[in-house]
């Protein structure tokens, strides 16, 4: 079978894709927001129909939130297993007003096209179940054995995945596991994304006392809990951008000299990452890159505070309670569960007097590092040149995707991360957009990648 009637069938389709895309966008899938879980399923049945319709067996698994698409065509045999995993789910849109098109209304400008999902993961997600349709389309048959899992609660670090993984390690066996939802290094460099950060996320109350005073009568005789918040948030992280939380940095795996040499190698200039997010300086970690921060160090990051008041005008209340949400990314070879105590014996240590707090931890998950010597990645060098006409940088993203532990944990499988996105595609914010030349180089790129693995040895 000629790669070029695949590539012909594309061609031939790519207004197609882009309408199905649109279609698929247009369905507000947020995770988080109970309001929209009958869109979540809408969008779960969406690709049932879709997957269903190419000629894959598919299947809806409930689970205690949201469904599951589970689709597999194993009528290559001999050949290896590819799992294709994804997320239908996006995040919330809000706040609304910044964006110039609705973000459920799909628009292109320039190229690209707008909508909350377009990148994240909708739109790198379809690429694969578009090269799966060419192959079938065309050649009437898969040049390997796939597997294609899509998840609705990614955003939310759901725990029912692990579940469905845990318990179905046999179904799920694979060779390789192919994701896209990362990005290229930059616009024309396409990237294999070799390490991904984790996550280990909290929310902090601090209780003062039993009702909200006023800040005259009462100030400087009892403690404020929004200022002990901000002492608290303060402590975290030290002028030099270094994690104050004793034992932090026990388990962290240093960064080897050849890892630094490639940091150093890539294209990158400061100035333009500076000036792009207009900011003054660039500030971080001291005694390493921006890169080597972004991709390849811990990090901490406070999300959201609340407490007293922060309407029009002054109001002089002493709050009795404040709040806050914060993580820490993590790097090879911290575990969420130990950073969780290490962070409650912080608290405990220097939670201010006059207050108590309680630390509520939500999801973590562990950082991921893959092997770059592998059949696999030099299948995916060879598909992703054929596409974009150079070869991939190696690089490491800061974001993190759990199930790339999970499949590594439950299955003792790495995953190929092929990512098509671009660092401003504006992902969980406002405008998101993904570029259409890209959804159709990944496409292709799909699908020269079952081919390769199809020979990968
Ligand atoms: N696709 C992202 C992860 C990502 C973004 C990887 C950019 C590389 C570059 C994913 O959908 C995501 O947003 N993950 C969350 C973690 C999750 C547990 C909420 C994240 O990284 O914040
Ligand atoms: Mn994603
Ligand atoms: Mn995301």
């Amino acid at each position: 079978m000629s790669l070029d009637r695949i590539d012909a069938y594309l061609e031939s389709h790519a207004r197609d894709f882009e309408e199905q895309l649109k279609d698929l966008i247009r369905i507000p899938s947020v995770s988080a927001q109970p309001d929209h879980d009958p869109d979540t399923r809408r969008a779960a049945e969406f690709l049932r129909d879709d997957l269903a319709a190419m000629g894959l067996d598919v299947e809806i698994v409930e689970t205690k939130r949201h469904p599951i698409v589970y689709a597999e065509r194993l009528a290559a045999p001999g050949k290896p297993t590819v799992l294709i995993y994804g997320h239908y789910d996006v995040q919330p849109p809000e706040p609304l007003e910044p964006w110039t098109s609705p973000p459920f209304e799909p628009t292109v400008r320039d190229g690209n096209l707008y909508a909350r999902g377009a990148t994240d993961d909708k739109g790198q997600m379809f690429t694969h179940l578009k090269a799966v349709e060419a192959w079938l389309k065309t050649a009437g048959d898969l040049p390997v054995n796939v597997k294609i899992l899509i998840e609705g609660e990614e955003e939310i670090g759901g725990a029912n995945l692990e579940e469905f993984v845990a318990n179905n390690p046999e179904k799920l066996a694979c060779d390789y596991a192919v994701i896209s939802d990362t990005s290229q290094f930059a616009p024309g460099k396409p990237a294999i994304t070799y390490g991904l950060k984790g996550l280990a996320y909290f929310e902090v109350h601090v209780q003062g006392a039993n009702r909200d005073l006023h800040s005259g009568t009462y100030g400087g005789a009892v403690a404020n809990p929004l200022n002990a918040l901000a002492t608290i948030l303060d402590g975290l992280k030290g002028p030099d951008g270094r994690i104050r939380v004793e034992g932090f940095y026990d388990a962290v795996r240093p960064l080897e000299d050849w890892e630094r040499e490639a940091f150093r190698k890539l294209p990158f200039s400061e100035d333009e990452f500076r000036d792009e997010l207009g900011v003054r300086e660039v500030f971080g970690e001291e005694g390493y890159s921006t890169l080597e921060r972004k991709g390849a160090r811990p990090t901490c990051d406070v999300h959201g505070l609340w407490g007293g008041y922060s309407g029009p005008g002054p109001k002089t209340v002493l709050p009795c309670k404040a709040g806050a949400k914060f993580s820490f990314r993590l790097v090879p070879d911290q575990e969420p569960a130990e950073v969780e105590a290490l962070v409650r014996r912080h608290l405990e240590k220097h939670t201010p007097p006059g207050v108590t707090v309680e630390l509520i931890s939500h999801q973590g998950s562990p950082a991921v590092l893959v092997d770059v010597d592998s059949p696999g990645f030099r299948a995916a060098v060879k598909a992703i040149e054929a596409s974009f006409g150079v070869a991939p940088l190696f690089i490491r993203e800061g974001g993190s995707i759990p199930v790339v532990g999970l499949l590594k944990k439950h299955l003792k499988v790495d995953t190929l991360l092929l990512g098509w996105g671009q660092n401003d595609d504006n992902l969980h914010g406002p405008n998101e957009k993904f570029s259409l030349a890209d959804f159709h180089r990944g496409i292709k790129a799909s699908a020269h990648l079952l081919d390769e693995l199809s020979r990968a040895t």
